[in-house]
């Protein structure tokens, strides 16, 4: 069973002492890959605003900073669609000191912008995803970049499970050149905050997990059962459990390659994992679909579930108000689509509700993040993080390759 066990914190800024920043250049990778509008402008800035803390301390200590980073997944080819450009504009609003835009994402253009920069001054490089060596973890590249690079910081925790050019590549040929790899803030507080959780919760621990597939989840279920006092599981993910008890499922997703492993899981849990009791089903999920509040034993043959239904919100709820500490990952249902929203939207209330109380509050990033912030509930919990995969990863215990790539923590 894979383990989440003591996970040591990475070295960060304050390893990386201000005197050895002045007049040096860092590249710093972030993680940009933030939503669009259909008009190409920055729809979400959530993970640009959060960077904002180790841009500031890099620039404000006289370093000069080449800022990395992807959006989307372009294929290693250029896609216009892509482009960073915006993302630069929204910085460029975000931070006291201009940002300039370089089109390219490596080589001599790169290298030139580089080598005219002045300390202080921040410089963002294009989508490095436009280069099929990033996603390969190519050698040669990163070395390209380390030649320009006299320390690196990274501060992409929605990347850090990526082992890519930028991520894992770039700091270890920073630190064969005698640089140093440090994590930014953000990155230093996203893992403390989860591995803290893990470690040592305030109980009664309640884990919220939903989305749509178990098949990426199932080691983080294992990690987490025997540190939870009850896991909650939502989402059609819960389809799979349902159908392994042996339920009628209708035409809702059910991983029915996952139905053994989920039968194990809910045999070696108990009671621990609670499952929905009721759900809204309809024949089809759009907006304007006719739909039904059914117990999870009535679902009709052709009926899709679509969220969990108000008597689990209840349940679910419940727990959340006796928790100490909260971790949530997933939403509870085909938030997008309005007519199935309510069951993530009362968990996020009942959350909410327990941040307010003073239960430690951590949401974990992509769907249930964008739920909580469109509920405007964000400010009320502990830590919404801006891992969706990486924070399901760490939950999970699995190595995660750019933290592995850092310094030791001792330098
Ligand atoms: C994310 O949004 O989860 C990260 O930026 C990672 O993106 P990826 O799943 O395309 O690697």
């Amino acid at each position: 069973m894979p383990s989440c066990g003591p996970r040591s914190l990475p070295p960060n800024l304050d390893d990386l002492p201000s005197r050895r920043l002045d007049g040096a250049t860092v590249a710093l990778r972030a993680d940009f890959n933030v939503p669009l509008t259909t008009g190409g402008e920055v729809a979400d800035a959530a993970r640009i605003e959060r960077t904002r803390p180790t841009i500031l301390h890099l620039a404000l200590a006289g370093a000069k900073v080449a800022i990395l980073s992807h959006l989307g997944r372009p294929g290693g080819r250029e896609d216009p669609a892509l482009t960073l450009e915006p993302v630069s504009r929204c910085l460029d609003d975000l931070l006291p000191v201009p940002v300039r835009f370089v089109p390219h994402s490596a080589g001599p253009e790169v290298e030139a912008a580089v080598a005219a920069m002045a300390g202080g001054s921040v410089l963002l490089l294009e989508n490095t995803r436009f280069l099929a060596g990033e996603t390969a973890n190519d050698a040669e590249l990163a070395a390209m970049w380390a030649t320009w690079a006299d320390h690196f910081v990274l501060d992409a925790f929605g990347t850090v499970h990526r082992a890519h050019a930028s991520t894992a590549g770039l700091p270890r040929a920073v630190r064969a050149k005698g640089g140093t790899a440090v994590a930014g803030r953000l990155v230093e507080r996203e893992v403390a905050v989860l591995a803290g959780a893990l470690q040592d919760p305030l109980r009664p621990f309640v884990a919220v997990l939903g989305g749509a597939k178990i098949s990426g989840k199932i080691d983080v279920i294992e990690a987490l059962l025997p540190r939870v006092d009850a896991l909650l599981v939502g989402g059609a993910m819960a389809n799979t459990f349902l159908g392994a008890m042996g339920m009628e499922t209708g035409a809702s997703l059910v991983e029915t390659d996952r139905t053994e492993v989920a039968a194990r899981v809910l045999g070696a849990a108990g009671i621990r994992l609670v499952l929905p009791v009721d759900c809204v089903a309809a024949p089809v999920i759009a907006a304007g679909a006719p739909t039904r509040v059914v117990d999870r034993a009535e679902i009709g043959p052709g009926e899709v579930v679509g969220d969990i239904g108000p008597v689990t919100v209840q349940l679910f709820g419940e727990y959340l108000a006796e928790a100490a500490t909260v971790v949530w990952n997933g939403p509870m249902g085909v938030f997008e689509v309005e007519d199935f929203a309510a069951g993530t939207v009362g968990v996020a209330r009942a959350a909410a509700e327990a941040g307010d109380r003073g239960a430690t509050v951590i949401v974990g990033g992509g769907d249930s993040a964008a739920a909580v912030r469109e509920a405007g509930l964000a400010s009320r919990m502990g830590h919404v993080s801006t891992g969706g995969g990486a924070s399901l990863d760490l939950l999970a215990g699995r190595e995660l390759p750019g933290l592995t790539a850092l310094s030791s923590r001792r330098i």
